[in-house]
């Protein structure tokens, strides 16, 4: 690539305990360049953003995160641990995004989020009482404890989304990725969510979430990285989530990004996105 990233260094990351550090990452699938030269930190304790076009690499980048896909070049180290110790630490919980799952598996609710136990049980995978509760606890946080019979197939988008996310609850990992947790949600789920987010976020955790809403960059995330193929801009959302950057990232110049002919203006010209409407 004739350009090489442009990142904006957070400016507390010394200090602060770093959960995800991704270091030149390049993944390609058959020959074509999904990533190219990835490099980024979140830190512990916060909510960065994943934002980038259909296509930039924002579900590969979580795949390369779990380990499902080999990158050609880069290194990824989770809480200072190169990616497969962490992962067998069950250090990383991942929601997928949800086109990417097969709902006909047979699998009932309560056994998708008893998987995210698996990791602390032996080769027999009997529950203990703490897991059993640990399930419990994680599917009344998400409102889902009464849905706990049926089959995942059987349950609505923005349920599975939750149950998904009881898994990832249940697992108790430091550091949580979340691949579009908000497409096709109800307004009352998505606030269920956000909460959750900010309260693991006040546990110390971490969450890498990808959304194409921008207005959740700048209701709650407090890190913000801008992809296409390769990180454009990456640090504080106040910093980094600017019009110039967007555009950069979306294609187009500042104007024409907030005002695409046929489409509501989701910004007004001149106004920072950060700021919220009067
Ligand atoms: N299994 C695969 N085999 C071949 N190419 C793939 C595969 N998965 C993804 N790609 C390609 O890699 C690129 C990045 O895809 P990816 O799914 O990471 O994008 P994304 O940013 O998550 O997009 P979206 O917003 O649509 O979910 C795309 O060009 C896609 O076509
Ligand atoms: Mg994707």
């Amino acid at each position: 690539m004739d350009n090489p990233p442009d990142l904006i260094a957070h400016p507390d990351l010394a200090p602060r305990a770093e959960r995800i550090r991704v270091s030149h990452l390049c993944v390609s699938y058959h020959g074509a360049v999904a990533l190219h030269e990835v490099s980024l930190r979140v830190n512990a304790g916060s909510i960065c953003g994943l934002v980038g076009t259909n296509g930039a690499g924002k579900s590969t980048l979580f795949k390369a995160l779990m380990g499902f896909v080999r990158p050609s070049q880069g290194d990824i180290s989770i809480n200072g641990l190169p990616l497969r110790q962490a992962l067998r630490r069950q250090a990383v919980a991942y929601v997928p995004q949800m086109e990417s799952v097969d709902w006909n598996f047979p699998i009932h609710v309560a056994n998708v989020v008893m998987m995210g136990r698996y990791g602390g049980m032996n080769l027999l995978r009997i529950p203990s009482r703490d897991d059993h509760r640990a399930v419990r606890e994680s599917l009344e946080r998400v409102e889902l404890w009464p849905l706990r019979h049926r089959q995942i197939g059987e349950l609505s988008g923005g349920q599975r989304k939750r149950a998904f996310l009881a898994r990832a609850l249940a697992q108790g990992s430091s550091v949580l990725l979340l691949d579009e947790p908000f497409a096709g949600v109800d307004i009352r789920t998505e606030r269920l969510m956000i909460e959750l987010f900010q309260q693991f976020r006040a546990e110390g955790r971490s969450l890498l979430i990808s959304t194409h809403d921008l207005s959740h960059i700048t209701g709650f995330c407090d890190e913000v990285v801008l992809i296409n193929k390769t990180v454009l801009a990456y640090g504080d959302t106040s910093e980094v989530f600017t019009e110039e950057n967007l555009a950069r990232t979306f294609g187009g110049s500042p104007a024409q990004l907030l005002t695409s002919p046929g489409l509501e203006p989701r910004l007004e010209p001149g106004r920072q996105p950060w700021r919220s409407e009067p």
